[in-house]
C-alpha cells in the first residue's frame, strides 16, 4: 500500500475533515480491495452462460420506432413484464451502443472534482477517448437525455442514497458529476462519516449518499478503510447496522455482487465483538439467499411504502478474461477500445444464478405490497469492454501488483465520464416515471 494512502487513512472514526483528499483515498482503498479480490477468485465458479438468442429477428423494424421519437417517459402506462424492465411498453434495457460524440459524454472528467483517481482515466494517461461518447439506444423508444436541474428540484428537501459495494460507489461518483457542474462551488459540500460519504447541494437541501455495505449484512468488510481481509465473514441475519443509515431515504438504490465471488462464506451466528459466536462454511448461492432475506424482511418491516422508492442494480459486468470474447486468454480489458458488438454476449464472469435470487426476492417483496425496481444492467454494460480504467488509474497495490500494471489491470470499474453515466440516466427515467 502506498505511503500516500497510510498518510490519510484517518486513526480515529468520526467525521473525516471535508478534503476531497481524504474522499478520494478513502475510496482508492475500497477500489483495490474488489480488484485485489479478483485477482485470486475462484476460476471453477461461475457457470458459462448462454442466452437465448433474440426470439424477435426484425431488429431493424424494431428501430424504426425509436424514429418515432417516443421517449421512455411518455406516457404513464407500465407494462409489469415479467422481471420488470419496461416503462411504458419499451424495454430500456434491450437496444445498442451508438457512437454519438455530439451529446456524450454528459460532462468533462476535468471538470469533476470528485473524480476518484482509481477511475479518472484520462488524468491517467489514456489516450484514446471513444470510450465517452457512447449512447445507450434502447431498441423501441428514446432514453430521456439526463437534466441535472430537473434531478435537482426532484431531490429537493430529499435524499438518495447508493448503498453497496465499490460499484455502487463509482455508480454513485456518477451521480454527483451529473448534478455538481449544475452548483456554484459555494453552495455544495462532500464529507465522510464512518461509512457514509455525503453530498449536499445546499440550495436544494438535496443529499446523495454513498453508504459502503459490500455484502448488504453485516460483514468482516464494513470499514471503508480497512476491508482487504482474506477471509469473508457474515452475519447473514444482521443489516440494522447498516439500514439504520438509510431506512429514512427517500430514492435507495442498492447493489451486491462481486465480494459474494467464492465457492464458500464463513457465516457467523453471534456478533463480532462476542467470542462465543458459532461459525459455519456455507455455499455462497445460500449465503446469498439468507442475505438477501434478511434485506427483504428489514424492508418489508421498516421501509415506508408511501415515501421511500426503491431500486436494486444487477450485477456490474466484469472483463478480465479476453478468451471470453475471442482474445488470447493471457489478455484482459486493457488495449480494448471498441465495444462488444455480438448480440447477447454474457462473459463467464456474471452468474445468472444470483439475478435469479435478486429476482425471487424482489418478486416475492411485491407479493408483501413492496416495490423494488430492478435496472437490469448487466447485458447493457457486458458489451463495454472498452470502459474499465485498466491501468490507466493510480497504481497502489502491493509490488508484484506494481511491477505488473496489465496483469493486474482494473477491468472492475468504470472510468468516468462513461458507462455508470447510463445507468444513471436509466435511474433518472425511473425516478420520472412514476
Ligand atoms: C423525430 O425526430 C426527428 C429528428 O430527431 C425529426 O426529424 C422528426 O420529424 C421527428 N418525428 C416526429 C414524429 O416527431
Ligand atoms: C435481465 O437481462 C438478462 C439478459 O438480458 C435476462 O436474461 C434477464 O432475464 C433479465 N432479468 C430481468 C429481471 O429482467
Ligand atoms: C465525431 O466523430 C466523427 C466520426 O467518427 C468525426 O468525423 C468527428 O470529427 C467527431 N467530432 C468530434 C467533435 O469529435
Ligand atoms: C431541465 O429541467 C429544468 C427544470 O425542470 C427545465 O426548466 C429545463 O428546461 C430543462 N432543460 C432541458 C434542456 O430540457
Ligand atoms: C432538508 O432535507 C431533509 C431531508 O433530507 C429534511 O429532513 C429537512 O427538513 C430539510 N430542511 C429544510 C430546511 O427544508
Ligand atoms: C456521524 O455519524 C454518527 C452516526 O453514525 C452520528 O451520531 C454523528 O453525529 C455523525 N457526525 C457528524 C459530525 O455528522
Ligand atoms: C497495449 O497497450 C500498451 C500500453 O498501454 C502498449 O505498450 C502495447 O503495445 C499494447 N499492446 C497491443 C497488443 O496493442
Amino acid at each position: 500500500m502506498s505511503a500516500k494512502i497510510i498518510q490519510v487513512v484517518p486513526k480515529s472514526r468520526g467525521l473525516i475533515s471535508c478534503s476531497f483528499h481524504s474522499l478520494v483515498a478513502a475510496v482508492l482503498v475500497a477500489v483495490f480491495m474488489v480488484s485485489a479480490f479478483y485477482t485470486t477468485r475462484e476460476k471453477n465458479l461461475p457457470v458459462k452462460y448462454h442466452p437465448e438468442p433474440a426470439k424477435d429477428a426484425g431488429e431493424s423494424a424494431n428501430y424504426q420506432m425509436a424514429t418515432e421519437n417516443k421517449t421512455a417517459s411518455d406516457g404513464h402506462r407500465e407494462e409489469e413484464k415479467s422481471g420488470g424492465g419496461s416503462i411504458s411498453g419499451c424495454d430500456l434495457f434491450s437496444g445498442k451502443w451508438v457512437f454519438d460524440n455530439k451529446s456524450f459524454p454528459m460532462y468533462k472528467e476535468q471538470d469533476c472534482s470528485f473524480i476518484d483517481d482509481g477511475i479518472a482515466c484520462e488524468k491517467f494517461g489514456r489516450k484514446d477517448l471513444k470510450y465517452q461518447h457512447w449512447r445507450w439506444q434502447p431498441r423501441d423508444c428514446d432514453l430521456p437525455r439526463f437534466n441535472a436541474t430537473a434531478m435537482l428540484e426532484r431531490l429537493r428537501g430529499k435524499r438518495l442514497v447508493f448503498t453497496g459495494d465499490s460499484l455502487n460507489w463509482n455508480q454513485w461518483v456518477s451521480m454527483v458529476c451529473l448534478v455538481q457542474s449544475q452548483i456554484p462551488p459555494a453552495l455544495k459540500s462532500m464529507h465522510i462519516n464512518g461509512s457514509l460519504m455525503t453530498f449536499v447541494a445546499n440550495e436544494y437541501n438535496a443529499t446523495i449518499d454513498f453508504y459502503w455495505a459490500p455484502l448488504l449484512v453485516e460483514s468482516n468488510s464494513d470499514d471503508l478503510f480497512h476491508h482487504r481481509i482474506p477471509d469473508r465473514i457474515i452475519r447473514a441475519q444482521a443489516i440494522e447496522k447498516h439500514a439504520r443509515h438509510w431506512t429514512d431515504a427517500d430514492i435507495l438504490v442498492f447493489n451486491s455482487y462481486l465480494w459474494w465471488r467464492r465457492p464458500t462464506l464463513k457465516v457467523l451466528w453471534g456478533s463480532f465483538e462476542i467470542p462465543d459466536g458459532i461459525y459455519k462454511d456455507v455455499e455462497m448461492l445460500r449465503s446469498y439467499e439468507m442475505a438477501l432475506r434478511t434485506w427483504s424482511d428489514w424492508l418489508d418491516i421498516h421501509i415506508n411504502r408511501a415515501k421511500t422508492k426503491l431500486f436494486f442494480m444487477s450485477m456490474s459486468p466484469t472483463h478480465d478474461r479476453a478468451d471470453d470474447w475471442g482474445m488470447p486468454a493471457s489478455q484482459n480489458c486493457n488495449n480494448e477500445t471498441e465495444p462488444i458488438s455480438k448480440q447477447g454476449y454474457w462473459g463467464i464472469d456474471s452468474d445468472p444464478r444470483m439475478m435469479r435470487l435478486v429476482e425471487a426476492s424482489i418478486d416475492e417483496l411485491k407479493t408483501r405490497g413492496l416495490k423494488v425496481q430492478l435496472l437490469n444492467i448487466t447485458q447493457i454494460s457486458e458489451y463495454r469492454k472498452d470502459a474499465h480504467p485498466s491501468i490507466h488509474r493510480m497504481q497502489w497495490g502491493s509490488k508484484e501488483e506494481m511491477s505488473n500494471p496489465i496483469r493486474y489491470a482494473d477491468c472492475t470499474h468504470w472510468c468516468l465520464p462513461g458507462v455508470p453515466d447510463v445507468w444513471n440516466t436509466l435511474l433518472y427515467t425511473y425516478i420520472f416515471h412514476d
